[in-house]
């Protein structure tokens, strides 16, 4: 479990990113932090691995503050994916993936076949191992990233907008990758984006944020959907706009969800148990 408990940060400059907040996050949960640029998504996510240290309260790991903790052993003990994928340009896809378990003393030749296996867990053909990062299209690379960031087998994965910088089509081969890698692998995942789609798509638990770190609402995305806190909520989910606005049409004696440009979304089934009665 990672517990941030009145964190704070405020940065030597003066600029108070984060004011007191607080947040469990279970072991094997997926939680994504949402929010608009500058509201401190960053600062909260690079306190888990001491990037950043809080200026008051604590971040503790299975009860233990991170603060008594060797910043590198932690940081090498969590996976960690940014938006500028951050691989070492002069060495090969293979070399950045064993890196880190290669400093963490597993052998040369176990991380080799292991980083070999990684690549194709992130849906890699590992004929690409060879190859530098500058050959590589953005959306591998980041499927690199991620690869690396699992090398050491990390019980927490922290991702900072990883997919913000690919195009749309990219990006969501890479979300629908990351969703299955979650159901196999079962990692904490805390994940930073500013796209609530995004967020709502692959948190288990969605915190939303407002300048300053101030949490505007969190719950998981159906809580969030059906009761917004307030008009920030409901403006940055979209619920004012009426863009999530689903209504039924039937259509052949089947109920057909359609969405508010009047495209069909899907199939209604009875609720569970329901069809037993008819
Ligand atoms: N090293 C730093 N020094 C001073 N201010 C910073 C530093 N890093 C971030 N900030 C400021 O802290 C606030 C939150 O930043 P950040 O955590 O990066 O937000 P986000 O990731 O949500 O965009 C912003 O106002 C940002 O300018
Ligand atoms: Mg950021």
């Amino acid at each position: 479990m990672i517990a941030f408990e009145n964190v704070g940060k405020t940065y030597p400059d003066g600029t108070t990113a984060v004011e007191d907040f607080s947040l469990e996050i279970a072991s094997h949960e997926a939680v994504v932090l949402v929010g608009t640029s500058g509201s401190g998504k960053t600062t909260l996510l690079r306190m888990i691995n001491r990037m950043v240290d809080p200026s008051s309260g604590r971040v503790a790991i299975d009860g233990e503050d991170v603060a008594g903790l060797d910043p590198v052993r932690l940081r090498r003990s969590i996976g960690y994916v940014m938006q500028a994928s951050g691989l070492l340009p002069h060495r090969s896809v293979l070399d950045n993936v064993t890196t880190v378990p290669v400093l963490r003393g597993t052998s040369r030749r176990e991380a080799r076949s292991r980083a070999l296996e990684l690549l194709e867990t992130v849906g890699l053909d590992p004929a690409l191992a060879r190859r530098y990062p500058s050959q590589l299209s953005g959306g591998q690379q980041q499927r690199v990233g991620v690869a690396r960031a699992l090398a050491a087998d990390p019980n927490i994965l922290l991702m900072d907008e990883p997919f913000g910088a690919v195009d749309p089509i990219v990006r969501a081969d890479l979300q629908q990758e990351m969703l299955r890698i979650q159901k196999e692998l079962h990692k904490t995942i805390v994940f930073v984006t500013h796209d609530i789609d995004e967020a709502f798509l692959l948190g288990d638990r969605v915190v939303l944020l407002r300048p300053g770190g101030v949490v505007a609402q969190q719950g998981t995305p159906q809580e969030i959907l059906a009761a917004p806190a307030d008009d920030f909520v409901r403006s940055f989910v979209g619920a004012d706009r009426g863009t999530r606005t689903l209504h039924v049409e039937e259509i052949e004696g089947r109920r057909i969800v359609v969405d508010a440009d009047g495209r069909a979304a899907g199939v209604l089934e009875p609720p569970a148990g329901g069809a037993a009665r008819a």
